[in-house]
């Protein structure tokens, strides 16, 4: 039997409560068509939210306390909502790793508000998803977009969809610890059908731009490789301190104010690979800027090499991609996709490739081919649809 993340949702919320929800929220997963690591640098992003979903079903309780609980994890979680305070961000290990995401959401919304855990009802949330986890789609900013709209309606906070997104990077990166940037929650709460969202990171400046891959008769194709990432751990907070030294050692406020008239300044006074950071980031938010254009004036069969040059840069001057990455671009252009790179973080995850739908079985298929040639697990395949962002589902 076929059940979407709606049903699985509310079928958890009355096993947990033996009870209706009140509310069921949702929220998706991202894709991000080109912009890496550019967004905590203050730069731009192209990101588009993808039809997987993470839903939360939302019921009041008259204790003041909250309990998440989740079909992708058996570990229940209660704490009192007054406790909060106590577990972010010093005992954050009292709690399953996956509950300090939502746990971290209702921190964060008091937060931010200012409100005092006794000025709002206690909660019980139940929580599926149909967005792969680890898979670099973002996973994490779903269960904060769907729990931060459930709880902005719930406790009649106001904020809108930015602030939500806003809430949900503090809770990732205060509550969870992952110093990641605001481009996740963003996608997640601002997507569109068919379009993607350009965000001015410094700003927070969000324009809708049309991806029209339909009615060029494409598919975007997604190669989960796997290979599992974390972005608490390791190398994501090593690339943004690099960042950070090459921004303080050229005297900028972040690497989005630097442009490609900058780099040979740049490789003078930072070490070699600094500089290649730097440099990443500053190619990177000028292919940002080509993309949106190139979008506008020829469509999106001609971003292909923009595609291409972001997974260069990742892989040489980043080096945030692993083999089983470059084998998947390598193979989908192979096979004749128009672009492909890797998507997100980085250290595992996700490549996306640009393709014309009728060569989508050859893609798939030589994607699977390469790894098995190369004796790595078998990738996941499948094509995402640029879709809605955050909303109240029933
Ligand atoms: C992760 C982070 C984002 C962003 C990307 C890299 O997805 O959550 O904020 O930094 O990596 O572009």
């Amino acid at each position: 039997m076929s059940t979407t993340p709606e049903a699985d949702a509310r079928d958890l919320f009355a096993r947990l409560t033996g009870a209706e929800p009140e509310g069921v929220w949702s929220s998706p997963g991202r894709a991000n068509l080109i912009g890496e690591h550019t967004d905590y640098n203050d730069g731009f992003v192209l990101p588009f939210a993808i039809e997987h979903r993470t839903h939360a079903a939302l019921g009041l309780r008259g204790d003041g306390r909250i309990r998440v609980a989740s079909t992708f994890d058996d570990a229940v979680a209660e704490v009192a909502l007054a406790d909060l305070d106590r577990l972010f961000p010093d005992r954050r290990g009292d709690v399953p790793e996956w509950a300090t995401y939502p746990l971290g959401v209702a921190w964060a919304l008091l937060r931010t508000t200012g409100l005092a855990p006794a000025a709002v009802t206690g909660v019980d949330l139940a929580i599926a998803s149909d967005v792969p986890v680890g898979a670099g789609l973002s996973s994490s900013a779903a269960i904060e977009g769907a729990v931060a709209s459930a709880l902005n309606e719930t406790w009649d906070l106001g904020l809108d969809r930015v602030e939500l997104a806003q809430a949900g990077r503090r809770a990732e990166n205060e509550a969870v610890g992952a110093p990641t940037g605001i481009m996740d929650q963003m996608a997640s709460m601002l997507g569109q059908p068919d379009a993607a969202i350009f965000l001015d990171c410094r700003t927070l400046d969000a324009n809708v731009v049309d991806l029209g891959f339909a009615r060029a008769g494409l598919e975007l194709v997604v190669i989960d490789t796997r290979v599992k990432h974390s972005h608490a751990t390791g190398g994501y907070g090593e690339r943004r301190a690099a960042c950070e030294l090459g921004a303080r050692t050229l005297g900028v406020p972040a690497l989005r104010d630097l442009s490609l008239d900058d780099l040979p300044r740049a490789e003078q006074l930072l070490d070699e690979t600094t500089f290649r950071r730097v440099r990443h980031v500053v190619t990177e938010n000028q292919r940002v800027l080509d993309t949106v254009r190139t979008l506008r004036e020829d469509g999106p069969r001609a971003i292909g090499e923009l595609l291409v040059a972001s997974h260069a840069s990742m892989r040489d001057d980043f080096e945030i991609s692993v083999p089983e990455l470059d084998t998947a671009v390598e193979a989908a252009l192979a096979a004749g996709a128009i672009g492909a790179r890797m998507t997100g973080g980085g250290f595992g995850g996700a490549a996306i490739a640009l393709v014309a739908r009728a060569d989508v079985a050859r893609v798939t298929d030589a994607a699977a081919a390469a790894f098995q040639a190369a004796g790595f697990r078998t990738p996941h395949v499948f094509t995402v649809t640029p879709s809605a962002g955050a909303r109240r589902d029933g």
